[in-house]
Formats: C-alpha cells, sequence, structure tokens
C-alpha cells in the first residue's frame, strides 16, 4: 500500500524518503549549485562577522560561498535528510571554512533558540511543505529583531520550452501533482510574499526570477538531470502507483526528453520567486 500520510517531517515512500535526496545522482546534481548564482539577491546584503542560517541546505555548497563571505562570522547548514547532512560535512572538510558547520534541522521545529541568527535562507525548499507559513515563521523566530530571511522558491507554472516538447510539458505536470501528494507544490513562488506576510515578517525585497539553459551543455545538464528525476525518485514510483502514468512511458518520456536536450538550440527556462524579508 503506498504511504498516503504526511505526518513525518521526511515524507517516506517504501522505506524511502519520497523526495529521493538520499540519491547519489539527486546529490550530485544538487553539489553543482553554488552561492554567487543562486543566493546573490541575499548575498549583497551580508558582510563579514554575520551568523547566518542556511535550513534545508542540501549538499551545503550554497552554504560554503555563504561563510567564505560572512568569515568570521558563524554559518549553520541544516537538513531534515541525514544523508544530506553526511554529504555536505564530507564536501566542505577541504574548503578551509572552520566557521562553517552542519547538523539536522526540521524547518518546522528548528534546534535553534529564539534571535539566533543575523540573517536565514532557505533556497528550494518550502516547496516540499504543506505548512510553508509555519515554517517561514520559524525562521522568523530564529533571526533576531532587524535580522533579515531570503527564500526563494519555484513557481513552474511558467515554463519556456523552444522547440515544444510534449515529454517536457507532462514531466513538468506530473512532478506538480507528485508534490501535491506530499501537500507540497512547485507552483507557489508567485505566492512568497504573501506567505512571508502572514509569517508575521516585513517583506523588503521580491522579484521573480527565471532559471534557464540555453548551451548545449547546460540544457543537457538540466534535462538530463529531470529526466534522472523520472528514474531515481520514489515520487515517480508513487506516481505511478496512484495510477497517473505507467514506467514504460516514463522511460519513453525520458528518452524524448533527452532527445529533445540534444538538438541545437534547444531552449529550457523555468521561473521563480526570490525574497528578502525582515523581522522588525
Ligand atoms: C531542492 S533541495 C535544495 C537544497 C539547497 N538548498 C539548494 O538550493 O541547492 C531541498 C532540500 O530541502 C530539504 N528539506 C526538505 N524538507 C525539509 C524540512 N522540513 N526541513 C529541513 N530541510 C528540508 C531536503 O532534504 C533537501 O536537501
Amino acid at each position: 500500500m503506498p504511504d498516503t500520510t504526511n505526518a513525518s517531517p521526511m515524507p517516506m515512500h517504501n522505506d524511502k524518503p519520497f523526495y529521493g535526496y538520499h540519491v547519489d545522482a539527486i546529490q550530485e546534481q544538487y553539489a553543482q549549485r553554488a552561492a554567487p548564482s543562486v543566493v546573490s539577491f541575499f548575498m549583497e546584503r551580508l558582510t563579514p562577522g554575520m551568523s547566518v542560517l542556511d535550513c534545508g541546505c542540501g549538499p551545503g555548497t550554497i552554504t560554503q560561498g555563504i561563510a567564505r563571505a560572512v568569515a568570521p562570522g558563524n554559518v549553520i547548514g541544516c537538513d531534515l535528510e541525514p544523508g544530506m547532512v553526511a554529504r555536505a560535512a564530507a564536501l566542505a572538510e577541504d574548503a578551509d571554512l572552520p566557521n562553517l558547520s552542519f547538523q539536522v534541522g526540521n524547518i518546522l521545529d528548528l534546534p535553534f533558540e529564539d534571535n539566533t541568527f543575523d540573517a536565514v535562507v532557505s533556497c528550494a525548499v518550502t516547496e516540499h511543505l504543506s505548512e510553508p507559513v509555519k515554517a517561514m515563521s520559524e525562521l522568523g523566530r530564529v533571526v533576531k529583531p532587524g535580522g533579515i530571511v531570503g527564500i526563494t522558491r519555484t513557481d513552474w507554472s511558467a515554463t519556456l520550452v523552444s522547440p515544444p516538447c510534449d515529454a517536457l510539458t507532462r514531466f513538468f505536470d506530473l512532478f506538480e501533482r507528485g508534490f501535491h501528494l506530499q501537500g507540497g507544490t512547485m507552483n507557489g513562488g508567485k505566492h512568497l510574499g504573501g506567505m512571508l506576510r502572514d509569517a508575521g515578517l516585513t517583506v523588503v525585497d521580491l522579484f521573480p526570477a527565471f532559471g534557464s539553459a540555453h548551451t548545449p551543455e547546460a540544457v543537457d545538464n538540466m534535462v538530463g538531470g529531470w529526466a534522472e528525476w523520472i528514474e531515481n525518485l520514489p515520487l515517480f514510483d508513487r506516481i505511478i502507483e496512484e495510477g497517473m502514468v505507467d514506467r514504460a512511458t516514463l522511460d519513453a518520456m525520458c528518452a524524448e526528453m533527452r532527445e529533445w536536450a540534444a538538438q541545437p538550440g534547444a531552449f529550457a527556462a523555468t521561473a521563480g520567486c526570490r525574497a528578502i524579508a525582515r523581522k522588525d
């Protein structure tokens, strides 16, 4: 029987984390992400000596960039998935960042005192949650008065794809339906400002941003990465069990997506929103 509850902070499916961040191929993808490209809007507000929390840090490569920017200020990366925390600590071993540490922590119930950090950031995490406002309140709880909270959140209701690709359209739809099964959504970026206000924070900056790929290597990397999600994530096993699609169709979609990505001139972009909020 599929696990249809969302009671656990780490949604599981057949004893595996539903979102699949334990899978090596998925961790490798997130380890490519660097602070200057993903959180430049947050980094520009940091100064040396600030204490920072990166919540839902994944393999921690973004967190490393933040730790470099605020050294000697203390930076903690926390994540619900112990495998991600172990990967983050291992990747940081040779980085010579004594001000950086990683620990397990749930964004809905953070293991930190009130008013602990000068700044808090969370990238691509609240999409997974049925209670994103509760998570943002929790980020607000642990930041000091006058401190800032930076959030990125996808909104894949806006996607740009040229030339058209039926398999990509189907992928976006199925992925969103998979997120819905656990109460999350990939399409909530447009609501980020309202969520932060509901969490009791003051929004000081809010803007849309597209992540895109247009060089052959980047398109191959991005779309090939999505095909790896289809092939690896327990979320897609669950989607099959729910009768939304079968494995043969998913395999054919992966082949079509890879073929699409290999053609000259292929272009794909997906939207999101970024916000800075302040605790008054
Ligand atoms: C899409 S990855 C993003 C990783 C990194 N922040 C980045 O932008 O590259 C989402 C991360 O959020 C973590 N996560 C999901 N739910 C969480 C929760 N309730 N508390 C803390 N982390 C969570 C996952 O384990 C995963 O590492």
